[in-house]
């Protein structure tokens, strides 16, 4: 009975091998990247009383070489705003990963197709991202399954921090947190040398930004480049970004993962 159930098996996958075949050789190999923190980088470009004002700059235009893992696990063509089904708590607008992929594509035309993952929430702090949390583990879930059909994780975008410039204690203990997450995702990502980019605040709400902006560039792990966000114009709400300054950042993010 058991030898009969094998050879049933193995007649199965021999049938269903050469299907799987021609379905993974019609997907493109995908360059991944993660993008997570908090609301500058799920994007707020371009909101103004929760409305999005549809205006995409062409450094942000959809390319079929860039794709998206929507909330869905599903790839599909990337387009803004990319964290719309990802962040559904605020009106998403336009965030640095577009502009970024777009950049990275022009100076670098042999990489082939690039796969976004949004993962960021807007108004997180870092101990909502610490292993075993909810945050966390959805990164973890959604990288895996962003690399199902094929692919390499490039490296980690990482915009956060301004949730945590409220308190003196939240300030204080941000850096061995920062270093602690950026290490427990490199282990579970088995990615030990896994690149990160993450953006230090300018300015923020919060009393302690100072705090937090030193502890962002004072990261000595290994591989983890810091790009600074000093001089990107902020919209009228002095919370986020404008469309222009995300189009800015994601250059910038674009210029330090090639210089990498
Ligand atoms: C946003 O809302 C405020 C207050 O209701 C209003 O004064 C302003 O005109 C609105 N702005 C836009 C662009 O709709
Ligand atoms: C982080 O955010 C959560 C949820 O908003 C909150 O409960 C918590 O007090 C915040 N701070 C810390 C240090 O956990
Ligand atoms: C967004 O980034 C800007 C520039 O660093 C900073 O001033 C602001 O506090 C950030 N806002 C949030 C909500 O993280």
């Amino acid at each position: 009975m058991l030898s009969l159930l094998s050879m049933v098996l193995l007649a199965y996958a021999c049938l269903v091998r050469p299907a799987q075949f021609v379905y993974s050789s019609t997907i493109q190999w995908k360059n991944i990247f993660i993008l997570a923190g908090q609301s500058n980088m799920s994007g707020r470009g371009g909101v103004v009383n929760e409305t999005w004002d549809g205006i995409v700059p062409p450094e942000c235009s959809p390319n079929p070489e860039i794709l998206r893992l929507n909330a869905e696990l599903s790839w599909e063509e990337a387009s803004e705003p990319l964290h719309r089904d990802i962040d559904v708590g605020k009106t998403c607008g336009v965030g640095p990963g577009m502009a970024f992929a777009n950049a990275v594509l022009d100076k670098d035309s042999s990489l082939g197709v690039v796969g976004l993952v949004p993962c960021a929430i807007g108004g997180t702090n870092i101990s909502e991202w610490a292993r075993g949390r909810h945050l966390y583990d959805e990164l973890v879930r959604r990288t895996a399954a962003s690399l199902q059909d094929g692919g390499t994780i490039r490296a980690v975008l990482w915009y956060q921090g301004e949730s945590d410039t409220v308190n003196q204690k939240d300030a204080d203990s941000y850096k061995g947190k920062l270093e602690k997450f950026f290490s427990d995702l490199r282990y579970d990502l088995q990615s030990p040398m896994l690149p990160i980019f993450q953006v230090a605040l300018a300015s923020g709400e919060g009393k302690f930004i100072e705090t937090v902006r030193r502890a962002q560039l004072g990261i000595t792990l290994p591989n983890v480049k810091c790009v600074d966000a000093k001089g990107l114009g902020l919209k009228a709400d002095h919370l986020h970004l404008t469309t222009t300054a995300q189009v800015q950042l994601g250059l910038k993010l674009a210029h330090a993962f090639l210089a990498s």
